[in-house]
This record gives structure tokens, sequence and C-alpha cells, in this order.
């Protein structure tokens, strides 16, 4: 096996420790790989918009189509909403299983304006794919179907493959769960592995080692019971947007501490150890402003940055709406305010806790001559996976390999509510071995993905599911 020419961090990689690759097939087909991702780019599987439907179906069925071409067998589950890929490639009692989970569905694109060129119709430029979805997760989950085609190109699977793709988790995961469990047998495996989270950098390869979790509520607070004058109303009728924005404003305290009473109760105290660790961390707050174009950052008394977004839980408004919002001055008070609230939760809390908790206590918070109501959409629960388990080894030495780095274990501030199931419902754990960067801008116009990351988790995966063969055996 020879060495990459073209990625000199992993030069002496391949040594005899590592795991076997098929060094000439990867380099004569990665570029015909990202073209195929492209491809599956195209489709604008925009899960929260009924208007996509159609597409979201197509999605699924271009990559249950790429398992079976690759010699999977593979099918559409169908759910009430958007269906399930599940596929599955050997089936050998002596080997471990490893259950691969990642999603086709994406964010919608919105605003539009801002994207420099179209958002399903990906381009290649100065090192990276713009597109939808090419980052989050795509192009991550689109590594694990390559990373099946390689491992085959260098012998027996030395795993069990099992993909389960889901087209809704932007939109919740509403139907996941369901399938789970009434598939407890057929998804059962030693370790779920997931693509679809960030590295500290490229030169500081990190692994996930926790996820948040969310309460998402709605509030609607209603003043008068209809639009009024506000020449004739104006200074005597409490406005509907002023009483929310204040009732907003005391959801957080001057250090910057969530007000909501109970809300802490049962956090998770981090071991110090542990906040020396991510002290030591390489992450470089300068950097991270003048990316934002912020002077400064906010956040609880006490905590660093990576801290504030990882460990302690947070609370943000999401959106806010009401009155006239339209070209030119309406006079008008209005009637209703709206606002999108989101919480991300630490272990320790639960999600419907605090979702009861807030449904509770924030209506307290109103002034008089106004009604709040509150309704809660989707939650998940916080997730830890350990490093002190044959998965993680496996993965820290794969990453190892690939980027000529130990990988650092650390903590994401995001959310992916699936992972707690499979612990609680199939009793596995997840590794998240995400290879996107956070400045990867998901969620965002132009959302892009490093051809760089898309090669170093092509290379990283296969040696992955090696290392974690040989670990099981003992
Ligand atoms: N892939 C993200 C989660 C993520 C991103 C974790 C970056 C760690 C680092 C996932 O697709 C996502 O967007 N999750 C949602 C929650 C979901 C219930 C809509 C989130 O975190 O907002
Ligand atoms: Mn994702
Ligand atoms: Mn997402």
């Amino acid at each position: 096996m020879s060495d990459h020419a073209s990625t000199p961090s992993s030069a002496g990689a391949s040594s005899a420790a590592g795991a076997p690759f098929p060094e000439a097939y990867y380099q004569a087909n990665r570029e015909r790989f990202l073209q195929e991702l492209l491809e599956l780019l195209r489709i604008p599987s925009v899960s929260a918009d009924p208007a996509f439907k159609a597409d979201v179906r197509r999605a699924g069925e271009w990559v249950r189509d790429h398992l079976i071409n690759l010699g999977a067998e593979a099918e559409l589950a169908e759910t009430e909403g958007h269906p399930i890929v599940y596929g599955q490639a050997g089936n050998d009692p002596d080997k471990p299983t490893v259950l691969v989970y990642g999603h086709y569905d994406v964010q919608p694109p919105d605003p539009l304006e801002l994207w420099d060129s179209a958002p399903f119709e990906p381009v290649v430029k100065d090192g990276f794919v713009f597109a939808r979805g090419a980052s989050d997760d795509k192009g991550q989950m689109f590594l694990h179907l390559k990373a099946f085609e390689l491992l085959q190109q260098a012998g027996p699977l030395p795993v069990n493959l099992k993909f389960m793709i889901e087209g809704e988790e932007e939109v919740g995961s509403a139907h996941l769960g369901d399938f789970i469990r009434a598939n407890r047998e057929r998804l059962a495996a030693d370790v779920v592995l997931v693509s679809d989270t960030a590295m500290l950098g490229m030169d500081t390869p990190s692994i996930t080692t926790g996820l948040r979790g969310l309460s998402y509520v709605q509030v609607e607070v209603t003043g008068p019971s209809r639009d009024l004058h506000s020449g004739i109303y104006g200074g005597a009728v409490r406005n509907p947007i002023q009483a929310l924005c204040s009732m907003i404003d005391q959801l957080i305290d001057a250090e910057g501490r969530i007000t909501l009473p109970g809300f802490y109760d049962g956090v998770r105290v981090v071991p110090e150890g542990d906040r020396k660790a991510m002290a030591e961390a390489p992450f470089d707050l300068d950097a991270y402003r003048a990316d934002l174009k912020i002077d400064a950052v906010a956040g609880e008394k006490g905590y660093s940055t990576l801290e504030r977004t990882t460990i302690r839980p947070s609370l943000d408004v999401n959106g806010i709406w009401g009155g006239y919002t339209g070209e030119g001055a309406k006079t008008v008070l209005p009637s209703k305010a709206y606002a999108k609230i989101s919480m991300r939760l630490v272990p320790g809390q639960d999600s419907k806790r605090i979702t009861e908790l807030f449904m509770r206590e924030f209506p307290k918070l109103a002034p008089d001559g106004v009604r709040v109501r509150v309704t809660p959409d989707h939650g998940g629960e916080p997730a830890v996976t350990p490093t002190d388990i044959p998965a993680y080894r496996a993965a820290a030495r794969a990453v190892e390999e690939s980027f000529g780095k130990a990988p650092i274990p650390l903590p994401s501030g995001g959310s992916i509510p699936i992972v707690s199931l499979f612990e609680q419902e199939l009793g596995v754990k997840t590794i998240l071995l995400g290879f996107g960067l956070d400045s990867d801008a998901i969620h965002s116009p132009n959302e892009r993905f490093g051809v760089e990351n898309f090669h170093k988790g092509l290379e990283t995966l296969p040696r992955f599911h090696h290392h974690f063969a040989e670990a099981a055996k003992g």
C-alpha cells in the first residue's frame, strides 16, 4: 500500500499498524465520488416544506438505489411522514455490526437572496462544495456509502453494516422512534456510527463526545381583540409586542443565567478535569469574533465560550414577529405578537420537564392587559458518548491515521435527538465521527463542505471499521 500522494498529513499512516486501505482505487475514484454527491445535492429534499414532499422522497430513493447498486440490500420504509432508508450488507455472526445513521433531508434554503449560487445547484469553488445539505448531512452521510464501496475494494467486509438514513431529522424525527421500536431486531448493532457533527479544525481534529438536548416552543401574546389605530389607542392599551419583548428580556439575567425557576435543577456539574481539558483545546476566541464580525461574545458568567456552547444550557429567540413589517409606515397597535424560543439542554435536564416548566412559568412574566399561549414544538434529549469503549478508540485511531494527529474529545452544542433513543431503545452507544467544520454555515446561506473534509472522511471511515472489527476480536 502506498502513501497518499495528495494528502501529505497522512504520510506514513498506511504503515503496518494501519488498516487496509484501497489506495489506488480511492485515488482513481474519489473525483467520481464527489460528482455523485453533487447529484444528490441537486435534489431539494426540504423536509419542513410540504411543497418538497416528492423531492424528499426522491432523495430517499436515490440513497436506497445507491446502496443497492453498491451491493447492499436496501428499501424505503414508509412512515406517516417522509420515508426512512434501511439498508444492510453482510450478516456474519462472527463480525461486529455497525449501524450507520444519517439524514438525507435538509433545512429550507431561505433566505435565498443571500446565496452566492443557487442552493440546489451545487458548485465546487475554492476547495468547497457549496449547496444546501453539502455538510448537513448529505455530504457527510454520503461518506458512509463510499466507505462501504471502499471497504469492498480492500477485501471482505470487516464488519456487518446496517444503514438507517432518515428524511425527517431537520423537523424533529417524529416517526423514527416508532420505526426503531418496531425494528429492534433488524437494527441490532454493536455500535451506531454518525457523521453529522463538526471538528474543531482540519489541523485540530476532534471527535464529538456529547450533544445538547432541545426544547422548542412557540409563544403567542394577545392584547386587544383587534389591531388598533396607534394614535387613537396608543398610550392607553398594552402593546403585545412590547409585552413579549419585556417577557423575553426577563428570561436571562445580568449574569447570563436563565431565570425560569428550576431550570438548572439536576444539571450535571462537569468535573474540573474535563473543564481543564476543554480549556486546553485550541480554541481561538479572536478568530471566532472575527469570523462572526462581533466585537464581544456574551453568555453565562464563569464559563468560556466553548463551555457556554456545549456543557451549559442556553435559551434563544429564533424568530419574533407581529404587527406591521411591510414597506413604509403603518400606524398600528397590533393585537398579537409571536416568538419561537429554543432551549438547549445538557445532561441532567429532560426536555419534557423543561418544556412543561416553560409553559407554566413563562405566562407568569406577562404584564396585565395581555394573554399568553405557549405551544410546544419538538424536543430531544441530550447525549453523552463515552471515550472508554473500543468503538471510540477505533475512531480515534482512524482519525489519527488519516489526519496525522490524535483527535481531541469535545462535546458539541448541537442536537441529534435520536442519539439518546439509540441508547434507550437499542442499548447501543453512538460514535459521533463528524467531518464538518463550524464554518460550514449549516442551516445558513452558502452552506459548504470542504473537499478536503470530504476526502478525509473517505480515508477515515473505512479505517474505523477495520479497527473496530479488530477490537471486537479482542
Ligand atoms: N447535524 C445537526 C446537529 C449538529 C450540528 C450537531 C453541528 C453538532 C454540530 C442536525 O442536523 C441539526 O440541525 N439538529 C437540530 C435539531 C433538530 C431537532 C432540528 C439542531 O441542532 O438545531
Ligand atoms: Mn444534521
Ligand atoms: Mn441540521
